[in-house]
């Protein structure tokens, strides 16, 4: 007999495949993530870190939620910090509901937010995204219930890309002002969409965003959440005076003072190697989504055989399945010599 409630017991974990994954060994396209180190500023504010003397002591945030506002263009109360924005998707969700009410989650999505959704017992409604109609916007509106209390707009989505147009957003907030409307903007800084200029306007409306992708900083975990202040104070209530890091805090203020390094590697991934990669699948007449982000959801004869060998060149790619099974790649864009390459290998296990 378990000491935990039936319905956490009755789930599993969400594990994404992490083993093996050695950057010295492979190129890293399969997590999204940044493909090339953090600038150097930031490894020397970590050492100093190390070197202060003040790991004994419990972490002190100072102004860094300042400094996020400043780069976001909200005020800082609009701002909380958060453990990666994982964290941010939990509290939100964990804030706003209770067993037995309903969450509106597009498929195919991020798995944390049905994970969340699964651990606090809530009924999901699930319509599909479409690569022809994007994110079904009208079911969404049509699906809100009195029990509805949340709203998943992965902006853009992951894995296939999708980015829903702000008023688009503004709408679905509109015809659910009891929802929290839960806009992830973990790629943002790829498609330079964003509700943050929306937030008065609408204020069920939730923004959360993330170090982890653009700024190349996952292992240290830090997001944040933007919305109006008096969100922002009842989710304060929530989240633990400690549960971001210092390491977190010190790397990324010292990221968001040069701000210009990060937004040049977004654009040579946008501006050259996304092309390049869509260029060849053209080309090959292989099917993707169209994308708004970092990676391309791509669908050739053979996933499996062509995984492997992309495996066997060193580098690594996700499956992920579609609404109907059928099995796609998901490809992080990377440096315009990493796509080069990947173009390449792709060239040669096709032929
Ligand atoms: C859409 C989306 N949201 C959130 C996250 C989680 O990011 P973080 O590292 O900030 O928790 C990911 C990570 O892959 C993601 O793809």
């Amino acid at each position: 007999m378990s000491i935990f409630k039936d319905h956490i017991d009755a789930m599993s974990a969400y594990k994404p495949p992490l083993e093996g994954r050695d950057p010295e060994k492979y190129t890293l396209l399969d997590f999204n993530e940044r493909t090339i180190e953090v600038v150097e500023p930031i490894r020397q504010a970590l050492h100093a870190l190390v070197d202060s003397g003040r790991l004994h002591m419990y972490p002190s945030y100072g102004d860094i939620a300042q400094q996020i506002a400043d780069y976001a263009g909200v005020d800082a109360e609009q701002v909380m910090i958060t453990n990666g924005s994982d964290h941010g998707i939990d509290l939100i969700i964990r804030s706003a509901c209770q067993a037995g009410d309903e969450i509106i989650i597009p498929g195919p999505s991020f798995a944390m937010y049905s994970q969340c959704a699964k651990f606090e017992g809530l009924n999901m409604v699930e319509p599909q995204y479409t690569r022809e109609g994007g994110y079904p916007v009208d079911e969404v509106i049509a699906s809100v219930t009195d029990k509805t209390r949340v709203i998943v707009i992965s902006n853009p989505n992951n894995p296939c890309g999708t980015l829903v147009a702000p008023d688009d957003i503004v709408r679905i907030a509109q015809a659910a002002p009891k929802a929290a409307i839960l806009v992830d903007e973990c790629y943002f800084e790829y498609s330079k969409v964003t509700v943050a200029d929306r937030l008065h306007e609408s204020p069920n409306i939730l923004i959360t965003r993330t170090f982890s992708k653009t700024w190349g900083l996952p292992s240290i975990r830090l997001g944040y959440v933007l919305s109006v202040a008096d969100n922002i104070n009842a989710l304060l209530n929530v989240r633990g005076p400690y549960d971001v890091n210092q390491f977190a805090v010190v790397a990324v203020s010292e990221g968001l003072k040069s701000p210009e390094t990060t937004l040049a590697y977004v654009n040579e991934v946008m501006e050259v190697s996304k092309p390049l990669l869509e260029a060849f699948l053209e080309e090959a007449g292989i099917d993707f989504w169209p994308s708004a982000a970092n990676y391309l959801w791509v669908f050739p004869q053979n996933p499996e055989a062509l995984e492997l060998a992309l495996r066997k060149e060193m580098m690594l790619v996700r499956p992920k399945a579609n609404a109907h099974g059928q099995m796609g790649l998901r490809m992080t864009i990377g440096t315009e010599e990493q796509t080069r390459r990947l173009v390449e290998v792709l060239r040669k296990a096709l032929q």
